[in-house]
């Protein structure tokens, strides 16, 4: 029996199968090791509905808890990303006598703290208490819980539908996907919009970068996926914007049927999706010898490297480079520690390869020869700041698109 598409119960086939991985943001303390979570992580495609996703489900509380230890203010980047996406979508509800704003997945309030400063009534959803308790502390409104079907109407009951719901790097998190869009249908007002942005496949294929492929990422959208998504929903793909950030998005736009004219940008990203042959399995199956490539090529090199003495240090504590570092058996006696400015992180061990994590500060504590750059979506955030680890002679590894050394 093929697996089951979560969207419409269509068959999938598999494309792409990156192994035994550990959840990818259980950072470790030493007593954590007996008890590690495990699951296969492998890709495939709907031949229905052509939606790309994960064959197996990780429950969603093993991933979203108390500790859940990403914080999505961490970039100066993504700070200034949000506060402008704040800004033009209260631009768009602008002329309602008393808008009402909703984040799916608010994490620390990097989006919602500019909606309360300009004091518009707002809502965020958001599971894990830790992160939500560091956005209730900047003032903003948060529900710790889930966004599903029942959460939704709750809030629909108690403050009225949504002119606004709004969600990042959030809805490709959740295989539950036909109660989100109910949840969806329930809260937002007649003339509302739902928007929301995540990982573009078609920047995944074109750049080859698997390793966002994890636990956490269980759909991979295209603009052709997410229109036949919405669409069983009484809900309408009305615009697509591509974005920069986190090494290629797409902000999508949703609105009731009929409600808004979709824009010329959503036939051209299908026509491009296409072209690109995005759902096509000889597409796919050339991603994933790509993929196999770059990681055979990164494990030749980080071994050449300890064959020659040279130190590596990994930079970024992602959750992405639990694939990367778990796919290839990188463990600390490639990379003898990964640098990251998260505390939660700090401290403990990488999830399955269990390399220790240690403050930003440590990276120049001297600078070592070399560092794997696992937060390569942030790049130029990093080397702006990091200028002095080139001008002491050290080299940066990329495996985005390719290996390659700078
Ligand atoms: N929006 C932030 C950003 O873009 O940086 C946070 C993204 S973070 C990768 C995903 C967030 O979604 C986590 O904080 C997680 O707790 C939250 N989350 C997961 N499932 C959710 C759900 N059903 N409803 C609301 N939030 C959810
Ligand atoms: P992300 O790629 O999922 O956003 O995760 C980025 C990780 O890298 C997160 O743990 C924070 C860390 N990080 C640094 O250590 N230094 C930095 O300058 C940036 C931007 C991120
Ligand atoms: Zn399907």
């Amino acid at each position: 029996m093929p697996p089951i598409c979560q969207i419409c119960d269509g068959a999938v086939e598999e494309f792409l199968d990156l192994g035994r991985q550990p959840l990818s943001d259980a950072f470790l303390t030493e007593q954590d090791l007996a008890v590690e979570f495990f699951y296969r992580l492998a890709v495939g495609v709907c031949r229905s509905c052509t939606m790309v996703q994960l064959v197996e489900q990780v429950p969603r509380d093993l991933m979203f808890h108390e500790d859940y230890p990403y914080y999505s203010s961490g970039s100066s980047v993504m700070r200034e990303h949000f506060e402008t996406t704040a800004r033009a979508l209260l631009a768009r509800c602008a002329d309602e006598p008393d808008p009402f704003v909703v984040e799916i997945g608010s994490n620390d309030g990097v989006l919602l703290r500019t909606v309360k400063a300009a004091g518009v009534r707002h809502l965020g959803f958001e599971p894990s208490g830790k992160v939500a308790a560091a956005a209730m502390e900047h003032g903003v409104r948060v529900l710790t819980d889930f966004f599903d079907a029942e959460s939704a109407a709750a809030a629909q009951h108690n403050d009225g539908p949504a002119d606004v719901i709004f969600a990042a790097n959030t809805i490709c998190h959740i295989p539950y996907m036909r109660s989100i869009l109910e949840g969806v249908d329930r809260l937002l007002a007649d003339d509302g919009i739902f928007v929301f942005e995540d990982p573009y496949f078609g920047d995944i294929v074109a750049k080859t970068s698997f390793d966002q492929i994890y636990d956490e990422h269980f759909f991979f959208f295209t603009a052709r996926s997410v229109q036949a998504m919405v669409a069983g929903f009484g809900l309408e793909l009305v615009d697509v914007e591509r974005l920069p950030v986190h090494g290629g998005e797409v902000r999508y736009t949703i609105a009731r049927a009929g409600a808004r004219p979709p824009s010329d940008a959503v036939s051209a990203l299908i026509e491009a999706e296409r072209a690109q042959g995005l759902s096509d399995l000889p597409t796919l199956r050339r991603f994933a010898a790509d993929t196999a490539r770059v990681l055979a090529d990164l494990q030749a090199l980080l071994r050449r490297l300890r064959e020659e003495g040279q130190q590596v240090v990994g930079y970024g504590a992602t959750a992405k480079s639990a694939t990367v570092t778990n796919f290839c058996g990188i463990d600390r006696d490639l990379v003898s520690f990964v640098c990251d400015t998260t505390p939660a992180k700090q401290g403990r061990l990488t999830p399955g390869t269990h390399i220790p994590v240690r403050p930003a500060e440590a990276f120049a504590d001297p600078y070592p020869p070399y560092a794997l750059l696992f937060a390569w979506n942030h790049a130029d955030e990093i080397m702006a700041k990091e200028q002095g680890f080139r001008e002491s002679g050290g080299r940066w590894i990329q495996y985005v698109p390719d290996v390659h050394v700078s």
